[in-house]
């Protein structure tokens, strides 16, 4: 079937359903932490790195691949480096909640089930959870105001600038509805967690503009921060997005196009549980074995790739603080 694509501004093409399927799968490897896309090898070996890349990841680059690439680079050569990749992110997935995701035990370090209420507001550490797959990482955070107040956070329609589409963020959960949860893998290139975290609001300030690399916030960053009135930020220092974690991980700047994917969570008040159901915003798992693109990301499993999903129960790890 063809699909109409988008490259750079303006120009439309169509793809094959084959070449669909094997941009998805180039993007998913790019995304995932162990097969990490290296954007400085590209700039300095170009084209060669990719193809390389492509053949170890994504499977053999044969004269008519090895052109298909050819063409999505020279269709965005004119670009950025850093703009680049994302004119591989030809594909717009449409913004639905996906289903068939488990239903997920939040468990503490110590594999008992975490207690809502005792997770710390604004913490500084990195608290991350595998979810719905073994190797996608989430934060964990209990958002509160510059005084460490937990803050409830309100339902909201999120805004995703590469489709001017729109999709309902369900808002905080827990004992203050200030528990939140969001992809921890940056929609711009796929950077994780520690180049991307949590800024807490001590550290939504111009001391930051010279901390060391991962901590780095953009002098953008920070007016956006004013602008938006919030006193904490979702920052990620490989190349400057920012994201707004009151208001659903929706961006705040770029380059970034797409706001972090929400995972939802419910709340049991009568044990203090909390439970990862699914995930909300721009699809995640697009990827069909038939190449059309699939909300279902129990369909299609690679578990070469992208491990396994992570049944009833996941556990909570926090154990890096970047800024000490
Ligand atoms: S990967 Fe580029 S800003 Fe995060």
């Amino acid at each position: 079937m063809p699909l109409k694509v988008r490259i750079g501004n303006n120009e439309v093409r169509v793809l094959r359903s084959s070449d669909l399927y094997f941009v998805q799968k180039l993007l998913k490897a790019m995304r995932n932490p162990k097969t990490k896309f290296n954007s400085r090898e590209f700039t300095t070996k170009g084209e060669e790195y990719l193809f390389n890349y492509v053949s170890k990841n994504v499977g053999g680059v044969d004269e008519g691949r090895r052109n298909f690439l050819k063409g999505i680079v020279i269709g965005v050569a004119a670009a950025t480096v850093v703009g680049i990749i994302p004119g591989l992110r030809v594909l717009v997935p449409p913004v639905e909640q996906a289903s068939g995701f488990p239903k997920s035990l939040l468990l503490d370090s110590s594999g008992n089930p975490l207690k809502a209420s005792l997770i710390p507001v604004n913490s500084p550490i990195i608290t991350l959870y595998e979810y719905p797959l073994t190797g996608e990482p989430n934060f964990l955070l209990n958002l509160g105001d510059k005084d460490g107040n937990p803050i409830s956070i309100s339902p909201i329609d999120v805004v995703v600038p590469q489709t001017g589409k729109t999709y309902k963020f369900p808002g905080g959960v827990g004992p203050h509805n200030s528990i939140v949860s969001y992809s921890a893998i940056c929609q711009h290139l796929g950077c994780t967690p520690p180049y991307i975290h949590f800024y807490p609001p001590g550290n939504v300030s111009p001391s930051q503009l010279t901390a060391p690399e991962p901590d780095t916030l953009t002098a953008q960053a920070l007016l956006a921060a004013k602008q938006a009135n919030v006193p904490a930020l979702i920052h990620c220092d490989c190349h400057g997005s920012t994201y707004d974690p009151y208001k659903g991980a929706a961006v705040l700047t770029g380059p970034t196009q797409r706001p972090l994917p929400t995972i939802l969570l419910e709340y049991d008040s009568s044990t203090d549980y909390l439970y990862a159901t699914g995930a909300l915003g721009v699809a995640t798992y697009p990827e069909g074995s038939d190449g059309i693109p699939s909300q279902d990301p129990t369909k299609d499993l690679d578990t070469s790739q992208y491990g396994s999903s992570v049944g009833d129960k996941t556990q909570v790890q926090a154990n890096t603080n970047p800024f000490s």
